[in-house]
């Protein structure tokens, strides 16, 4: 199995301390405590078959973080990758499936090859949020990811967001988000702190389509 199986540790225990806990057992003991509840509970699913969140993760490699959202947030979480990827995804989609089960969620694995439009017709029906972890590496990838991203988030009445979890690596990265902010507004949701030997740690970005934010904040005013 590659890295990512959820262990039966990672479930809630009390015994362990605090200063021991992975974020997935934090977040369990208080929900509240995320840095990404405001955004995670603003979403009401989409599809009436299923009271569950549906979630596409891009660019899953192993599908360590689409695997941990569906157990953490009894999601439906839709694995994605370039096909020759998929196999290993969907083995270790298949040694989490019963730890998954047992928190009300459902993990699924799909190819879906950035810029291909006819990749994420018919993926993207009931999707509620799209999710990814260091997906901005090569610039060549960039705009194809963009595509993707235009694609799933500007087709439905622009209410679905991107969660992106991103460590910086190189200065050229800077024009993934330039090119990002002329689409969508890019907000930082989440910042960890530095690794022992490093200047900045892993920053969780919220990309959603121009003005739904406020459009969100006015109808719950206004509600
Ligand atoms: C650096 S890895 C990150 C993997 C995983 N998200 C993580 O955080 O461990 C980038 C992932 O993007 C995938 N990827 C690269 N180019 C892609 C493309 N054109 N379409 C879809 N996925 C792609 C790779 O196969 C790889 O799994």
């Amino acid at each position: 199995m590659a890295s990512g199986n959820l262990r039966d540790e990672d479930k809630i225990d009390d015994e362990n301390e605090v200063d021991n806990a992975s974020d997935l057992q934090i977040y369990r003991r208080d929900p509240t405590n995320s840095p990404l509840t405001r955004t995670l509970s603003s979403f009401t699913c989409t599809s009436s078959d299923s009271p569950r969140l549906n979630i596409v993760e891009l660019g899953s490699g192993t599908g360590v973080v689409g695997i941990a959202a569906a157990a953490t947030l009894g999601a439906n979480v839709t694995l994605t990758d370039l096909p020759n990827v998929t196999e290993n995804l969907k083995f270790n989609a298949d040694a989490n499936a019963q730890v998954v089960a047992r928190f009300g969620g459902e993990v699924h694995v799909v190819p879906l090859r950035w810029g291909e439009a006819g990749d994420v017709e018919g993926l993207c029906r009931d999707v509620d949020l799209v999710l990814a972890s260091d997906v901005v590496y090569h610039e060549h990838l960039y705009d194809p990811l963009l595509k993707t991203l235009r694609l799933i988030l500007l087709g439905k009445e622009g209410k679905r967001v991107f969660l992106m979890a991103h460590l910086k690596r190189w200065k050229k990265e800077s024009i993934f988000f330039k090119k990002s902010r002329k689409v969508f507004d890019v907000d930082v949701v989440h910042c960890d702190d530095p690794k022992e030997g490093s200047r900045i740690g892993v920053v969780v970005y919220r990309f959603s389509p121009k003005g739904h934010l406020e459009k969100m904040y006015l109808t719950n005013v206004y509600k």
